[in-house]
């Protein structure tokens, strides 16, 4: 999803700061980029595809600069080309502008001032601001003035920056996209996400809904739609720039992948006691036990709720997962003392922030499982759980959602009362059992073998079930092949035509997950000649049935899904990386989805 960057500050090449801070943004996904500097006049450089077009429509020696704005597109409104990508500047070239977001009047403003006489040149709902600001300029507005006018006008969701032609100053406006303020010794940032300037600055202000910034070197002020000043709190991030390195894996994704038991270790540290067998988690503390749960979440999330909601109506509590663009509380009944959890990695996901909006309008308790300290979700939900995974930079999801699947089975004990002896042994024991398996996977060479398949179908019953759709979905978005997920049992009410001799099956067979009645699903697509993988913790059961057997430790039943799903994810990234896909930008998709 497009991403924004701004600097305005002399301790640092300004360039620099925005050629950094966009390849900080990059893991958000985009088609295309683009740079504005002020330097007496405005040089604008932006170009479709990756940074390195852009890096080489520079001019050789670099660009002198007293501020500027960059941003990485993801296109909605119009194709990529060069054309559409930000910034965008009006007919008298004196504002350069950067947007995340959609404007939905920009049609109505468009015609607006297209009867004024103003040309267009892009397709984007962009282009309207800086002829907005513009033509504010005209009329002898300044330009603090000029960019409050146009942004009062828009309708929909923004992130917005501006810069002006013979100033140093950066204006910003924020409504329902992420923007956060980055505070440093020799200069002030701005960027959609902290990964963007966390090599200046630890030191952040999160802009809210309808609120304005104006950076100056050695000023930052926040005002709210009136002009007022808004008292604003400095938070510290503890990110540490090193973990966003790929430490010498080729692609993040991977690295992440092996970063899971570390982040399951972070996610437990000091919510587990085995001794006791409690469970503990310090955000929860003023969290009543509710009558019912709602999940709403999307993609991989999504995938980890439906294991959340299970775990809790095994616990006797009523829970329901639903996707969080489908999720509307004008059709679906939310019970007095319902609570709904957002499971989002981001805590920026248009959809989910748009579904967490609804349960508060219509007095649920609202709760976010997130990554992102700050995020819309923890700011706008009456609690927050985080998961501690650390940045996730691969655009496919792969150790948040071990830990979002670590977080709701602490939610659901938190909620429902004491753990049983083996729950808690099982939790403690996960992040040596996910390094066991990451050692002795034999995914890479299952992966050569199946790198040619026409489709990939995984299959799985009860808590292996989400895990089935989760390694479909993966599988679909790093290699671009079909791939289909499914509750064992229904394979043989349709999708059961579909397999072939070319169709491997990932079946996950495994205790306290029928493991019985996948083996016979098991047997029907052996019967019908499709190669059988199956991921198991009982390798004799199997093993007739099966042209590879992936192992996995036996534990609770409860944990077995997070160590089969780390099978496969490597099964998914061994097979794009011999097929030379792009693994940690897939095609057109985005890391952090702020559209609906
Ligand atoms: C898949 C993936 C997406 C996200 C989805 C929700 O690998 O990453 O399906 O899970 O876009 O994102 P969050 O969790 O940030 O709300």
């Amino acid at each position: 999803m497009c991403g924004i960057i701004g600097y305005t500050g002399d301790g640092n090449d300004v360039l620099d700061v925005l050629m950094t801070g966009l390849s900080g943004l990059e893991y958000r996904g985009y088609d295309s980029a683009g740079i504005a500097l002020t330097n007496g006049s405005l040089s604008i450089y932006k170009r479709q595809g990756e940074l390195s077009a852009l890096e080489s429509a520079l001019p050789e020696g670099g660009l002198d600069g007293e501020a500027g704005i960059g941003h990485t597109r993801w296109s909605t409104h119009g194709p990529p080309a060069d054309v559409n990508a930000h910034p965008h500047t009006g007919p008298d070239g004196n504002v350069a502008v950067v947007h995340n977001g959609i404007i939905e009047n920009y049609r109505a403003l468009r015609e607006e001032l297209a009867a004024d006489g103003h040309v267009f040149e892009s397709d984007t709902d962009t282009e309207v601001v800086p002829h907005l600001i513009e033509r504010e300029l005209a009329a002898g507005a300044d330009p603090e003035a000029a960019f409050r006018e146009a942004v009062g006008r828009l309708e929909g969701s923004y992130a917005i920056a501006a810069v002006f032609a013979g100033s140093e100053t950066v204006y910003a406006a924020r409504n329902e996209s992420p923007l956060v303020l980055g505070l440093g010794e020799d200069g002030h940032y701005l960027a959609s996400d902290v990964p963007a300037f966390i090599e200046y600055t630890d030191r952040v202000i999160y802009l809210e809904d309808g609120e304005f910034a104006r950076l100056d070197a050695d000023e930052v002020v926040v005002t709210d739609a009136d002009g007022t000043v808004v008292e604003t709190s400095v938070e510290t991030i503890a990110w540490d720039p090193e973990d966003a390195g790929k430490s010498g894996y080729d692609h993040y994704m991977i690295k992440e992948i092996h970063e899971q038991p570390d982040a399951i270790r972070k996610c437990l540290r000091e919510r587990v006691e085995e001794m006791t067998r409690s469970i503990t988690v310090e955000e929860l503390a003023n969290l009543d036990a509710p009558e019912s749960v709602q999940f709403v979440a999307c993609g991989t999330s999504y995938h980890a709720a439906l294991y959340g909601a299970r775990l809790l109506r095994e616990r006797g509590i009523p829970a329901q997962t639903f996707l969080a663009s489908e999720y509307d509380v004008d059709e679906i009944p939310v019970p007095p003392e319902t609570l709904v959890v957002g499971v989002t990695q981001s805590g920026e996901t248009a959809d989910t922030m748009s579904a967490l909006r609804g349960a508060n309008r219509a007095g649920a308790t609202t709760l976010a499982l997130t990554n992102v300290v700050g995020s819309s979700a923890a700011r706008e939900c009456d609690h927050v759980m985080y998961i501690r995974a650390g940045p996730e930079i691969g655009v496919a999801a792969t150790k948040t959602f071990a830990s979002q699947q670590v977080a709701l089975a602490l939610l659901a004990s938190t909620v429902t009362g004491a753990p049983s002896q083996s729950f808690v042994e099982g939790l403690r024991k996960l992040p040596d059992q996910v390094r066991t398996v990451l050692d002795d996977s034999s995914a890479r060479e299952i992966a050569e073998t199946y790198e040619r398949a026409d489709a990939y179908f995984f299959i799985g019953r009860k808590y292996n079930e989400a895990v089935a759709y989760e390694g479909a979905l993966k599988m679909k978005e790093i290699t671009y092949k079909h791939a289909e997920g499914f509750a064992a049992g229904e394979l043989k009410h349709g999708p059961l035509a579909l397999v072939t001799d070319r169709t491997p099956v990932f079946a996950m067979v495994t205790q306290g997950s029928k493991p019985q009645k996948t083996l016979g699903n098991v047997k029907e697509v052996e019967a019908r000649d499709a190669p059988v993988v199956a991921v198991t913790d009982s390798r004799e059961l199997v093993e007739p049935y099966a042209d590879f057997v992936m192992e996995v430790p036996e534990t609770h039943p409860a944990f077995t899904p997070i160590l089969a799903n780390v099978q496969l994810q490597l099964i998914s990234y061994w097979v794009a990386n011999r097929l030379g896909r792009s693994i940690d930008k897939p095609r057109n998709l985005a890391k952090s989805v702020t559209v609906e």
